[in-house]
């Protein structure tokens, strides 16, 4: 169980509070410092002895069960932070904007049943089939850039493919998603240049996607579309009675969040687990063994644990609509105010001592309860089983290559726009000083 006590005097809470006490901004400073690069102590010591942090800025939240209580509470602690910024880029709601509403149930089943789980092995299969083309043209270099190379290029690939979501080209579908996402997840300063970039992306993204719709309505009037092997095609196809209001319009949002779901969480969820694989020896060999093995689930444990250690997504961010007590009834009882900005630290939850056998033990067969990567609650991922096939079947693939491995900085270090979206991270093929880049 976690220690109640006074936190060590030394400790981030001493020094947070110090530093806040004499200038807030300075104290908030440290704690975003802290959140990035020195999470899991922080959180570590925050569970302890402060689990629900409240600062005049935002509420980081830490324990396994408060982290759940709230995003399972959709009244309370809503996601009118995303609302604003993912409607401007959209031109209207979606299901992550909305809370309780009929939109966000009736298009999440609608998605549910569009993103058919019995889809996986076909997903994985094509997943697999991409990864090794792009690795065996990498090769010969004896390197992958593998955010471009790999990382972005196979769910561009499988949302074109898979999703029927094509988009003009790479680069295009690359910027759309990044604009939109910097805007929604990484603008908590409210840029104004950031906010009118995600709009620009989202009103071109819109109007591709209404063309796209239009031609394949009517490719399909004149008997020449496909069967419907993508999702686009099975939206299209689904005619849902008037009175539900699934228009065009409302499809083609649907079908925006193909992409936006996906690439960003996809690319560098991928980055954070292939360095965590790669940067332990006994993990490296054990994973690059069951990566071997005609079973994928042995395989794909090592993929959600080595997350668990470093997650991309570590903080899901909510809104609590009214004064909540979190941890009632136990010595850390805590109101969150009103009004006020609320982080689900998701990836201290996945470390707590509460919740998570040996948390700090690389450990395979932990039940998928305790894992928070799709998140959690209502919003919880609609795209989650093809999210992970591709996650899995990539790195799986990569595993399997002959002298995989991480090169010394400034050649191997993973380069970040924002300090958040991985852009580049090379890693080292075939036998070491074979052939260079
Ligand atoms: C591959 C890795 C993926 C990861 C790690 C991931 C992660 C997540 C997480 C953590 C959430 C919860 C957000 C919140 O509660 O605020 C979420 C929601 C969502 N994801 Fe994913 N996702 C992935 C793939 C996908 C894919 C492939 C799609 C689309 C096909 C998708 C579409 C969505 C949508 C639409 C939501 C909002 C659901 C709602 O509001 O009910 N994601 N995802």
């Amino acid at each position: 169980m976690n220690p109640i006590g006074q936190p060590p005097p030394d400790g981030y809470l001493a020094r947070y509070e110090a530093a806040a006490a004499r200038d807030p901004m300075a104290g908030l400073g440290l704690l975003a410092g802290w959140l990035r690069a020195e999470w899991r102590p922080l959180f570590a010591e925050l569970r302890a002895h402060r689990p629900v942090l409240v600062t005049p800025a935002f509420t980081v939240v830490t324990r396994f069960a408060d982290v759940t209580e709230m995003l399972s509470r959709e009244q309370i602690f809503t996601v009118g932070a995303y609302t604003p910024r993912l409607e401007a880029a959209l031109g209207g709601p979606v299901m992550l904007s909305r809370d309780a509403t009929a939109i966000n149930w009736r298009e999440k089943g609608l998605m549910q049943v569009m993103l058919a789980p019995e889809d996986v092995p076909r997903v994985r299969d094509l997943a697999g089939k991409i990864a090794d083309e792009a690795l065996d043209a990498a090769a010969p270099r004896g390197r992958i850039e593998a955010v471009g190379e790999l990382f972005r290029h196979v769910p561009l690939r499988v949302c074109a493919e898979y999703f029927g979501f094509p988009g003009p080209d790479a680069r295009t579908m690359s910027r759309w998603s990044r604009a939109v996402i910097t805007d929604v997840t990484a603008n908590l300063a409210g840029d104004p240049a950031l906010r009118a970039a995600s709009v620009r992306a989202g009103e071109e993204m819109m109007a591709y996607l209404r063309a796209l719709l239009a031609d394949r309505r009517a490719a399909l009037a004149s008997g020449q579309d496909p069967p419907p092997q993508d999702v686009f095609g099975r939206l299209l196809r689904t005619a849902l009675p008037a009175e539900l209001g699934f228009d065009d319009e409302r499809l083609v949002i649907n079908a925006a969040t193909l992409l936006l779901g996906f690439l960003e969480n996809a690319a560098g969820s991928m980055v954070h687990l292939v360095g965590q694989i790669l940067g332990s020896p006994r993990v490296r060999a054990e994973a690059a063994a069951a990566a071997g093995d005609p079973d994928p689930d042995r395989f794909d444990a090592h993929v959600w644990e080595a997350l668990r250690f470093d997650p991309f997504l570590k903080l899901i961010a909510r809104v609590c609509e009214r004064e909540h007590v979190l941890a009632a009834g136990t010595p850390h009882e805590t109101t969150v105010p009103a009004g006020s900005l609320v982080l689900a630290a998701v990836a201290s939850a996945m470390f707590d001592e509460g919740a998570v056998t040996e948390p700090a033990t690389f450990r395979l067969d932990r039940p998928d309860h305790v894992r928070l990567h799709f998140g959690h609650g209502p919003h919880a991922c609609v795209g989650a089983h093809p999210g992970a096939a591709v996650v899995c079947e990539v790195t799986r693939r990569l595993l399997r290559r002959p002298g995989l491995r991480l090169l010394p900085p400034p050649e191997g270090a993973v380069v970040r726009d924002r300090d958040v979206f991985p852009d580049r991270f090379v890693l080292g093929l075939g036998a070491p000083g074979e052939k260079g880049m």
